[in-house]
């Protein structure tokens, strides 16, 4: 499924499974083939009506039969509208409905996709996938593949009929298809190439934008300005330019086309004149061709365009189909027994992790923490702390060792079931563009008004809310951008509180709160938390000292643990952080 497929315009092991997804569909489908079929019978008739009004009626003066072939003429352009109509909003509803479900399909399996996925792959080509490839599959259905059948049923019908008329004229016409052809192929690839580059311009400089604007404020800061001006000014112009490679493409394509079709004409026109005027072929037959001529043209030049929107939307559906055959880790998980009651304990037995191979980030680290007790995790930025949580919340997998919850491994246990009764502040504090109440609840409705006001009281966040013009109604930025970063904090801990859980993983959940908030938080802590098990990532020593026990991490290797003055004593790397970190109050300690 990952070889590079370029050029194939036709692969059936995808194709199949497309169908898959065609099949709910497959009347919708087959109604509009049927009207499609019938639109292209009827573009037949009108040449023959023509060629009737002019050598039958016209001549014998007959006007009943002229009335008749007039009519006839109107009823057929009026049954080819209603059939083309219909097919139309047949096949469209189809389309949308289709690519509605692979939608939802892919975004069910995207979510449940575990960290290591969205590690390797940037939210932007996720949400490419979701949106433009399932767009080409839909044009792949709407203009590719329905449409082909209209256009074999004209290029049969006409070709027959053209023999019909008159063979040797018909031959004189298809000289002039493989020239038609060549050029057609050729324009469409350098449109396509053209377009691929465009669209790569327009993703650069989407991207100079993004980055721009999402980080306005240190562009202001630092003066970047200008800078970014000439950036933008280069991705700007390359943008012009592909541009102009893809025009230049399109403004010759159709006037070669018109000259082609124009040669096509005068053989015919002069093979055919010669004719009439020998009296072997009438005055209304030549009418005729060349009318069936003209119309045999249009499906010859767009074939390869139909060829191009196979072509991608192989590439799409392999995208896409990659995509949905990448194991969702969640799947996994629903086989596993789920942990429906949680006693507190955790022992990490030698773990070691990495997220990129060869670069280890947690070395054979082992450690116990009893039901109920409160852990601090102290450790220089980068030596593995947060990592620490992310694998017992199940995120990753230790490349080595095991984690014992209750002490059964962490592997074979559902880790959405742990997720569910821990309450965890991360690092990263993500607020949805919602409002508070939804922010603090999450969407989940068993909690209650007081459940929310409680965790808002124990996090000392209701004062913040309060204070906002609507209240718990108060609707948040992008981001919770409209709050302050300790706001948000707050806000996030109310979270964490609100579901009373067994087990509360708190990751710097205060680093940018004021001392006094969280002194206060603290206290609130003491009983929202008594006799639940509390593991902490903090800075403060406040915190740390009152922690049962500390484990103190130096490059991913858990080197020290006990109690903040048994630490002390041993004049370790406990000792030293202590003392760079919170200078004389490790003395005061
Ligand atoms: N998603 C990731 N992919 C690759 N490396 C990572 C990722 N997350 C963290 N790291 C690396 O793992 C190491 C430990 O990170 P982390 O556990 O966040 O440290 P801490 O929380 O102690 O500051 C760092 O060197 C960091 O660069
Ligand atoms: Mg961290």
């Amino acid at each position: 499924m990952t070889r590079p497929r370029d050029g194939q315009a036709l692969d059936m092991a995808l194709a199949r499974r497309f169908a898959r997804y065609v099949r709910p569909y497959g009347g919708s489908i087959g109604l509009s083939l049927g009207l499609l079929f019938i639109s292209g019978a009827l573009d037949l008739v009108g040449p023959y009506l023509t060629k009737i009004a002019i050598d039958s009626a016209i001549p014998e003066q007959d006007t009943g039969l002229l009335l008749r072939v007039v009519a006839a003429f109107v009823v057929v352009l009026v049954l080819s509208f209603v059939t083309r109509y219909f097919q139309q909003i047949i096949v469209t509803r189809a389309g949308q409905s289709i690519m509605r479900d692979l939608r939802s399909e892919l975004f069910a399996h995207l979510q449940r996709m575990n960290l290591p996925y969205f590690n390797a792959n940037p939210v932007g080509r996720i949400v490419t996938r979701l949106t433009s490839d399932v767009e080409t599959m839909n044009e792949l259905l709407t203009s590719g593949l329905v449409s082909i059948v209209a256009d074999v049923v004209t290029l049969v019908g006409i070709t027959v009929i053209l023999l019909w008329i008159d063979p040797g004229l018909a031959l004189i016409t298809y000289t002039v298809i493989p020239p038609l052809l060549f050029a057609s192929f050729r324009f469409r690839k350098i449109a396509r190439d053209g377009f691929r580059a465009t669209r790569e311009r327009v993703g650069r400089l989407n991207g100079v934008m993004q980055e721009t604007f999402s980080g306005i404020e240190v562009v202001k800061l630092f003066g970047r300005e200008g800078a970014n001006d000439e950036s933008f000014d280069r991705e700007n112009t390359a943008l012009r330019t592909a541009w102009l490679g893809v025009n230049e493409a399109f403004a010759l394509f159709f006037p070669v086309v018109q000259v082609v079709l124009a040669v096509a004409m005068a053989l015919v026109l002069w093979g055919g004149g010669v004719r009439v005027l020998a009296d072997s072929l009438t005055f209304g037959e030549l009418v005729a061709f060349l009318q069936y001529v003209q119309r045999f043209f249009l499906p010859l030049r767009d074939l390869s365009e139909k060829y191009n929107v196979l072509q991608s939307a192989m590439a799409s559906m392999e995208r896409i189909f990659g995509i949905l055959d990448t194991p969702a880790d969640e799947a996994e998980f629903d086989a596993r027994p789920k942990l429906e009651e949680f006693g507190g304990s955790i022992e990490f037995r030698n773990v070691s992790f990495h997220y990129v191979e060869g670069e280890p980030v947690l070395k054979n680290v082992s450690f116990r923490v009893r039901p109920g007790e409160r852990v601090a995790l102290v450790g220089a930025t980068g030596a593995g702390k947060s990592t620490v949580f992310s694998l017992l919340l199940g995120f990753y997998e230790p490349t080595e060792g095991s984690i014992l919850i209750d002490g059964r491994d962490l592997r074979g246990l559902d880790p959405r079931s742990l997720r569910a009764r821990t309450g965890t502040v991360l690092q990263d504090v993500f607020l949805f563009s919602t409002d508070v109440d939804w922010n603090v609840r999450l969407g989940d409705d068993a909690l209650t008004a007081e459940d929310v006001d409680r965790a808002l009281r124990s996090s000392r966040a209701e004062r913040i809310v309060d204070g906002l013009p609507a209240g718990r109604r108060e609707r948040l930025g992008e981001r919770g951008r409209s709050l302050s970063v300790g706001q948000r904090q707050l806000l996030s801990f109310s979270r964490a509180l609100a579901r009373r859980p067994d087990l509360l993983l708190l990751d710097e959940a205060t680093s940018s709160v004021d001392s006094e908030t969280e002194g206060l938080i603290q206290e609130a802590l003491h009983e929202a938390l008594h006799g639940r098990t509390c593991l902490v990532v903090a800075h403060r020593l406040s915190t740390v000292r009152d922690a049962d026990r500390i484990l103190v991490f130096h490059h991913g290797v858990l080197c020290e643990q006990g109690t903040h003055d048994e630490l002390l004593r041993e004049r370790g790397i406990y000792h030293r952080l202590v003392q760079v970190q919170f200078g004389t109050e490790a003395d005061v300690a």
